[in-house]
């Protein structure tokens, strides 16, 4: 049986390179590589920033909800989320049920400075100014971190992608019992 046989999930909070990761942590590990927003964006023919602005964020994550259990009907898919998918109704016991979650943790430092310079497509920070930045990621990186932490796997971005894959290989053996 293959060694990767669910679905592997990242999750974590926006800039914290969750879509690169899985890129390359697919193409490691010969699976597929679904980023969750850019399938939203195909699937509705819009971007985020334009779903939010015409239905507003309870009803994109109605279709972010939609669209993640869509993906979950098929395995062995690394699928990045959203920074918000996990806290919507039971979004991250779906995931936690289905696969592997992976929380792509960061300091908050890294993270504004990411954020900082790519808010333009990110509905809930695009008009915020630094200072106002750097609260919103302390405030809701608090607030999220209790879901957050709710995942099998911790990944700090900080340590290698080859030493992550060796905790999802352990990680698989344990919950399936490969
Ligand atoms: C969001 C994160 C975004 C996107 C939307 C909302 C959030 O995804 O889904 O702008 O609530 O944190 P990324 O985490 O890929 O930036």
């Amino acid at each position: 049986m293959s060694e990767f046989p669910k679905n592997i999930f990242l999750i974590g909070f926006m800039g914290t390179g969750k879509t690169s990761l899985g890129k390359k942590i697919a193409l490691k590990i010969q699976r597929k590589f679904i980023d969750l927003d850019s399938y939203i964006e195909t699937e509705m023919k819009m971007s985020i920033a334009d779903l939010f602005k015409k239905y507003g964020e309870n009803e994109f994550r109605i279709i972010e909800r939609d669209s993640l259990s869509k993906l979950i009907e098929n395995n062995q898919q690394i699928i990045s989320c959203g920074g918000g998918t996990p806290l919507f109704k039971n979004n991250m016991e779906l995931m936690l049920s289905n696969g592997c979650v992976v929380y792509i943790e960061s300091s908050i430092g890294k993270l504004f400075h990411r954020l900082k310079r790519n808010r333009i497509k990110r509905p809930l920070i695009a008009d915020l100014n630094d200072e106002e930045l750097l609260v919103f990621i302390k405030t809701k990186l608090n607030e999220r971190n209790i879901v957050y932490k709710k995942a099998h796997l911790i990944h700090n971005t900080d340590d290698s992608k080859e030493v992550l894959i060796e905790n999802i290989q352990k990680l698989n053996i344990e919950l399936f019992k490969l």
